[in-house]
């Protein structure tokens, strides 16, 4: 089984030809018509609804911008390719994610307890309406949770919605996208002690919520453990650390984090220290936006390097090895920092150099969209994570791809959210020849870099209006 994902990797790098477009229905929102219906409170922000807050947070339709032709020309190259029905009025809705080609395939469902915010059952959550529709009233939780979880949310993707514009490769972005969504789930979900899993029974799961395989698929849960009450609590023992070592010793043997893949030798390259960095990656998902110009060319600090690599290399909360993706970058044009190609070592917070000298050339020659090649002369950090396919193969079996890929689009969802926060501009790109960077990073046997996402200071022109639509 594994053959066919390892053939789907080789072959699948680009677009394939969609022969009936029109085949695929335009509607980008599920409706059961006739099912039950359970309200959340709107505006999410202002209600004190945890639940409903976090949905809006991951899948609400949360903002609108007004987009002309002019505005799509670097994506398209040519008028030719934009439809022009009513080319001046052309209102686009946005949500908090990242979405290749914006088609917005991904969606959640909750599968919700006695203690949850909203009445037990299964629901999916409908991001037009903010509300939940319910598919089942009992309590599903046992079937799914791998801790005593309050709520479940479910991370599904229609394929269909990607398909229509990318044939085979809407397989590659849907695992991006589950990275992408599970990234921003737990940046958002505060003090819910949120935890994701990528590797769970997924035909139960799709079997659950009722769900046709071939058209959608189970790719993530995240389980929410609310807040208890506050507890007076007592003194510190960190006075007794043998003691205190011995508790914490039985707990860590109670729930063992996931074994590192161990296949990421030390490199001889000269290393780089960075500067202390904290990245905040909730304050980020409340203006990340994909840069729609690109960059201005202006030089980068040592500092917003720093910041946007510490969350791209962060640890999640999740059942992946910490390592499972390198944390490959590109950067010119940082002050300090000689241009060239590095590893990011997120454990001593360090680059280490993997090529050196000005990359902006081979980035343009592997870049392919118009917006693609102007990022390559003007951004100033081209983030690169890279997985080995043979060593994801042995632990993770066919399920190895989608962890893979998934690992990849968190790290730059991380990245980006944590650019925004200090008003660095972003932009994933799925629009990038990468396998012909892998030479000069010294890539080998089946390790590849993976996907990009581009970062510097956002073009004078990149900001379009843009409404808020909640906060
Ligand atoms: C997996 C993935 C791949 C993407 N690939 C490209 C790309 O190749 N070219 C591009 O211009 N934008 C790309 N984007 C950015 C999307 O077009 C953008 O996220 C979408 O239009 C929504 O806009 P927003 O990010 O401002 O919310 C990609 C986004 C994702 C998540």
């Amino acid at each position: 089984m594994s053959d066919q994902v390892t053939r789907y990797q080789e072959d699948v790098h680009t677009p394939t030809e969609v022969a009936d477009p029109q085949a695929f229905p335009p509607r980008v929102v599920k409706s059961y018509p006739g099912a039950p219906r359970h309200p959340l409170p709107w505006p999410p922000e202002r209600a004190g609804h945890r639940l409903g807050r976090l949905l809006a947070d991951l899948g609400g339709i949360t903002r609108s911008q007004w987009l002309t032709p002019l505005d799509m020309l670097p994506f398209t190259d040519s008028f030719e390719a934009i439809p022009d029905d009513d080319p001046l009025q052309w209102l686009v809705t946005r949500r908090p994610t990242p979405s290749g080609g914006a088609r917005y395939s991904a969606e959640w469902y909750v599968i919700a307890g006695p203690d949850s915010e909203v009445p037990t059952g299964v629901h999916y959550y409908d991001p037009a309406r903010h509300d939940l529709v319910r598919l089942r009233a009992g309590d599903y939780r046992a079937q799914v949770a791998s801790r005593p979880a309050a709520t479940v949310l479910v991370q599904t993707n229609v394929f269909w919605r990607l398909a229509a514009k990318y044939g085979e490769m809407h397989y590659r972005l849907a695992c991006l996208e589950a990275g992408i969504q599970v990234a921003q789930a737990l940046a958002v979900a505060g003090e819910q002690e949120a935890t994701a899993r990528l590797c769970f029974p997924d035909a139960d799961l799709t079997d659950l919520l009722g769900l046709d395989p071939r058209e959608e698929g189970v790719h993530a849960l995240v389980e929410l453990l609310p807040p208890t009450p506050p507890a007076v609590r007592g003194p510190s023992l960190a006075a007794f650390p043998r003691a205190h070592g011995a508790h914490a010793a039985v707990l860590a043997q109670s729930r063992p984090g996931p074994e590192p893949l161990a296949t990421c030798a030390a490199g001889d390259g000269k290393r780089i220290s960075l500067p202390l960095a904290a990245p905040d990656l909730r304050a980020g998902t409340l203006t990340r936006h994909a840069a729609i110009r690109g960059f201005n060319g202006d030089p980068m600090s040592p500092g917003a390097l720093a910041t946007v690599l510490a969350a791209y290399g962060q640890q999640a909360r999740w059942d992946l090895p910490a390592d499972l993706v390198e944390f490959y970058c590109v950067v010119a044009d940082v002050t300090g920092i000689p241009s060239g190609a590095y590893r990011y070592l997120p454990d001593e917070h360090q680059l280490e150099l993997v090529a050196e000298g000005d990359p902006r050339q081979r980035l343009r020659e592997a870049a392919l969209a118009a917006l693609t090649q102007q990022g390559a002369r003007t951004a100033n950090l081209w983030l690169l994570p890279v997985g080995d396919a043979e060593a994801a193969e042995a632990r993770f079996g066919a399920r190895w791809y989608r962890v893979q890929q998934a690992a990849a689009g968190a790290a730059l969802h991380r990245a980006c959210l944590a650019a925004a926060s200090i008003d660095v501009a972003s932009r994933i790109q799925n629009d990038v020849l990468t396998h012909l960077l892998d030479q000069w990073f010294g890539l080998e046997g089946r390790k590849r870099s993976l996907l990009m996402a581009q970062l510097g200071t956002e073009h004078p022109a990149g900001l379009r209006p843009e409404f808020r639509l909640t906060w």
